[in-house]
């Protein structure tokens, strides 16, 4: 699929300027936007270790900044040849723009791929939804 395949190229390109000299495990993220546009960002560490950011986050705030907010796929690369599946906090922060079909794309870096939709990476989760005024204030109302 040319799509994907151009998003994984984005993945590896972000991937490649990844500043991760610590943990010497650089991560490439690449998303599609709603727009149609590709967003892709890369870990940077640094020397304070949680300080640091991952590739998701980093493509994320691309998106943002490009005034997309609407995640349709996402590709994530590490180094490697065992897929790297968005940790923990990314799956959240992945969730804030996605709907439950978004996909969330894995290479294994021989070329195999697999993808998993958002429900199942983060299922049951918190999102904007739960903040919704109009919900708080009809389940708040005494
Ligand atoms: N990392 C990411 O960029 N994304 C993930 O989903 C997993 C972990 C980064 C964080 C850190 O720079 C390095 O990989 C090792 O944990």
């Amino acid at each position: 699929m040319r799509d994907l395949d151009e998003l994984f190229e984005a993945a590896k390109a972000a991937r490649a300027r990844a500043y991760a000299p610590y943990s010497n495990f650089p991560v490439g993220a690449a998303l599609r936007s709603a727009g149609g546009a590709i967003h892709a960002g890369c870990n940077v560490e640094n020397a304070a270790y949680p300080t640091g950011s991952c590739a998701e986050a980093n493509a994320i705030a691309a998106m943002v900044i490009a005034g997309d907010s609407r995640i349709i796929d996402i590709a994530v690369i590490g180094a490697g040849a065992e897929p790297v599946t968005p940790c923990g906090a990314c799956r959240q922060r992945i969730h804030e723009f996605a709907t439950a079909e978004t996909r969330i794309h894995l290479s294994d870096g021989r070329g195999v791929r697999k993808f998993y939709f958002m429900a199942d990476l983060l299922p049951h989760a918190f999102g904007p939804e739960n903040l919704a005024p109009d919900r708080n204030a009809a389940e708040n109302t005494p």
